[in-house]
């Protein structure tokens, strides 16, 4: 059990194990925080952790509207997907962080390991969905999450990271040491942008 929290009811169920992000090496931040922020000490109130089945009840589909369209997703529909993700052993790390005084989750980000056989049988990592509510964007709860995930994706050992994001969001991003290469990035859609 790690200091993120204790249980109350029965077990708690984590998308990944907690004790990875123990495993971290701070000292390897790319960007600066202020006010002693770390996944520590995220913030009064705040505790930074895996996604669990039951975030459903914690607002967590209403905040990553905030991000794109999410449409209807029964509990059981998240509980099933949830569970797919998990079976997917080293492949899904969605960390959230939870307001523990409203029981809200106020932030997400995802990190998905491809795996490969190229780069000796190497696996590539891609930062997903990073939403911070509006109400508490501007205390580098965004940057705390995404750099946990590079850290993670490094400790992990991928060979690269990618992500794809809106223009306006580059210098955001360039934060963690990420930079635009001369790729293009191809998209086909088979349902409408929102
Ligand atoms: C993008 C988002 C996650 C940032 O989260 P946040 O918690 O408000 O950001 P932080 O407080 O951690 O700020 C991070 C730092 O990046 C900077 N920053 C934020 N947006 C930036 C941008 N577009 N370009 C350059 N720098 C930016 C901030 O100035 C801050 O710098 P500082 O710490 O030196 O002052 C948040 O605005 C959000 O959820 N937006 C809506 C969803 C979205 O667009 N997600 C990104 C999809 S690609």
């Amino acid at each position: 059990m790690t200091n993120f929290e204790e249980p109350i009811n029965g077990t708690i169920n984590y998308l990944f194990d907690p004790n990875i992000l123990e495993e971290i090496d701070w000292s390897k931040i790319k960007c600066n925080f202020q006010n002693g922020v770390s996944y520590k000490k995220p913030g009064d109130g705040l505790v930074v952790r895996p996604l669990r089945d039951d975030d459903i009840h914690r607002d967590y589909l209403l905040l990553m509207s905030q991000l794109t369209k999410v449409g209807i997703v029964t509990e059981e529909q998240f509980k099933k997907r949830f569970e797919d993700m998990k079976r997917c052993e080293g492949t899904y790390y969605i960390l959230v962080i939870e307001d523990k005084s409203t029981n809200k989750i106020v932030g997400s980000s995802s990190l998905i390991f491809e795996q490969k056989f190229i780069h000796s049988a190497g696996q590539r990592g891609r930062i997903e969905d990073v939403v911070v509510n509006g109400d508490y964007r501007g205390k580098q709860l965004g940057k705390l999450l995404v750099q946990l995930l590079v850290l993670l994706g490094e400790l992990l050992g991928v060979y690269k990271l990618s992500l794809e994001c809106k223009h306006d969001k580059v210098g955001f991003y360039e934060n963690f040491g990420f930079a635009k290469d001369d790729q293009a990035f191809m998209i086909r859609r088979f349902i409408e942008k929102n």
